[in-house]
């Protein structure tokens, strides 16, 4: 090989480095679970940023409220379950009819919890988590790719958690399906890398949301402590960071890192210290 083409090699841009950024300004963007917490932040960050915002959760008086604070046109309020097919094409079909067919984000983000031992638990719960938090985003990421391969920088944001790096007791079924999710992404990003788009893995940690107060098919007496729980605002502010520089994933907070880097480490330690006495 000579020298010149070894110095070429060399010099030449590395990928990582001029990788594209998406420009929020005039993106068409998909957020389920907006009504509240994570979600609703992330409609208004990128609404404000310019962005045309699909707005999707159960509860339509809030996605209201939520359009009215915008600038006119930039929230498409759609109301409705997303485990529900016909829920999912609405969604896309709206967003599809903004820019000629091209979406540019969808940030599948609704999800739901319980906490309990998994032997005292109805199979119902289970399908319940795994419904919501893995199979409905599945399929509505499914039909949104070939959408998504219209767009110049497209990304699909799969808010996980820190759960679905690291499992703990008592939160089986929830830990469940954002191991799925973890999975789900990184066999996604490397399939749809030749597409060119991006799949983002988000892990927060605990979040001061309404999220624990709307657990599925969990007694009064199960809750869950923590420490240093963030606020929707700034997760949603980290993971609109990772989002436009196109990131392959981040894990928010200190302790979530913590936990997670321990537990790839050392996991028979993580094991033992997570043991039920
Ligand atoms: N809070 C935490 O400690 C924490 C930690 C790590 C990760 N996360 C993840 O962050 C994401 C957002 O949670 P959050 O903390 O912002 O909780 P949240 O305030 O409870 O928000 C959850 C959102 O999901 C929507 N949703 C739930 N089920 C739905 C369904 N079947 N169809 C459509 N929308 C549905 C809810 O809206 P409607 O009720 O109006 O439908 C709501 O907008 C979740 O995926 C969660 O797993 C949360």
């Amino acid at each position: 090989m000579s020298m010149s083409v070894i110095c070429r090699w060399a010099t030449r841009p590395a990928k990582w480095l001029d990788r594209v950024r998406l420009n929020p300004d005039g993106a068409v963007t998909i957020v389920t679970g907006a009504s509240s917490g994570i979600g609703r932040c992330l409609c208004e960050m990128l609404s404000d940023r310019g962005a045309t915002v699909v707005a999707v959760a159960r509860r339509r008086e809030r996605l209201e409220e939520l359009r009215q604070r915008a600038t006119v046109g930039k929230i498409i309020p759609v109301a409705g379950d997303i485990t529900d097919g016909g829920v999912r094409e609405s969604i896309i079909d709206v967003a599809a009819n903004v820019r000629g067919g091209a979406v540019d984000l969808l940030v599948n983000n609704a999800g739901v919890g319980a906490i309990g031992p998994f032997a005292d638990a109805s199979p119902a719960r289970l399908r319940e988590v795994m419904e919501v938090n893995f199979f409905a985003p599945a399929e509505l990421t499914r039909i949104a790719i070939k959408h998504l391969a219209r767009s110049p920088a497209a990304v699909i944001a799969n808010i996980s958690s820190v759960l679905g790096h690291r499992a703990v007791p008592n939160k089986s079924e929830y830990c469940a399906s954002k191991f799925a999710m973890h999975g789900w992404s990184d066999s996604l990003r490397a399939e749809l890398a030749p597409r060119g788009i991006q799949v983002t893995l988000v892990s927060p940690s605990t979040t001061d949301s309404e999220f624990f107060d709307a657990l599925v098919h969990t007694g009064a007496d199960q809750t869950s402590s923590s420490i240093g729980s963030w606020t929707p605002d700034r997760v949603a502010r980290a993971a609109m960071a990772a989002i436009l520089a196109r990131r392959s994933e981040v894990i928010l907070s200190l302790g979530g890192k913590a936990l997670v880097y321990a537990d790839r480490i050392a996991p028979p330690i993580m094991n033992a210290i997570l043991k039920q006495k």
